[in-house]
């Protein structure tokens, strides 16, 4: 009867995730610098659910990254995977430093905010990235190939940058809406 009752309760939890909404290229929350998540949040059970929605929310959009801000929750939190290569991340109060000597590379992007187009960027191969888990635990590592590519565009969310301003003007014409098979973040 215990066993049922546990079962019953973790299968409700497990379908207790909500699918939030998206934003969409316009909205002003798009556009703020978003604010440090708090110490005493880790532990506030709205704070994990919001988490864990938007990880189920990047999911269900078939997205690689998804940034607080894209869900119009202006704080410094993003939430990445990409099968292979990403593990599933948390990503809390996030700093990162460019490692300019390793130099930048083209990456084709999507973006969950701004439907139906694929931007051609510039990022930088390789990136050092300290940060809180959700947990609160103090992580800092450097990152190359998607993994960094995903951790810049979801950056850029929280200081209010979209892919669209990061077009150089010679490269518009090669912009192109449409393209299905870009990774949307
Ligand atoms: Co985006």
């Amino acid at each position: 009867m215990k066993f049922l009752f546990v079962l019953l309760l973790s299968l409700t939890s497990a379908f207790a995730q909500t699918k939030l909404e998206i934003i969409k290229i316009g909205h002003p929350t798009l556009r703020a610098t978003a604010l440090e998540v708090t110490q005493s949040s880790f532990s506030d059970p709205k704070f994990q659910k919001l988490i864990d929605d938007m990880i189920f929310t990047m999911g269900k959009a078939g997205g690689v990254g998804l940034a607080a801000p894209q869900v119009n929750e202006s704080i410094r939190m993003f939430v990445m995977k990409s099968w292979p290569g990403v593990p599933l991340t948390v990503v809390i109060n996030p700093k990162i430093e460019y490692i300019e000597s390793e130099g930048k590379k083209n990456s084709s992007e999507g973006c969950l905010s701004i439907p139906g187009k694929t931007l051609n960027v510039k990022r930088f191969k390789k990136i050092h990235i300290s940060y809180f888990d959700r947990n609160g635990t103090y992580i800092s590592k450097e990152l190359s190939g998607f993994g960094a590519i995903i951790a810049q565009h979801e950056y850029d969310h929280l200081n209010g940058v979209l892919i669209v301003d990061l077009v150089e003007q010679m490269n518009t014409m090669m912009n192109f809406t449409g393209f299905t098979n870009a990774p949307l973040m």
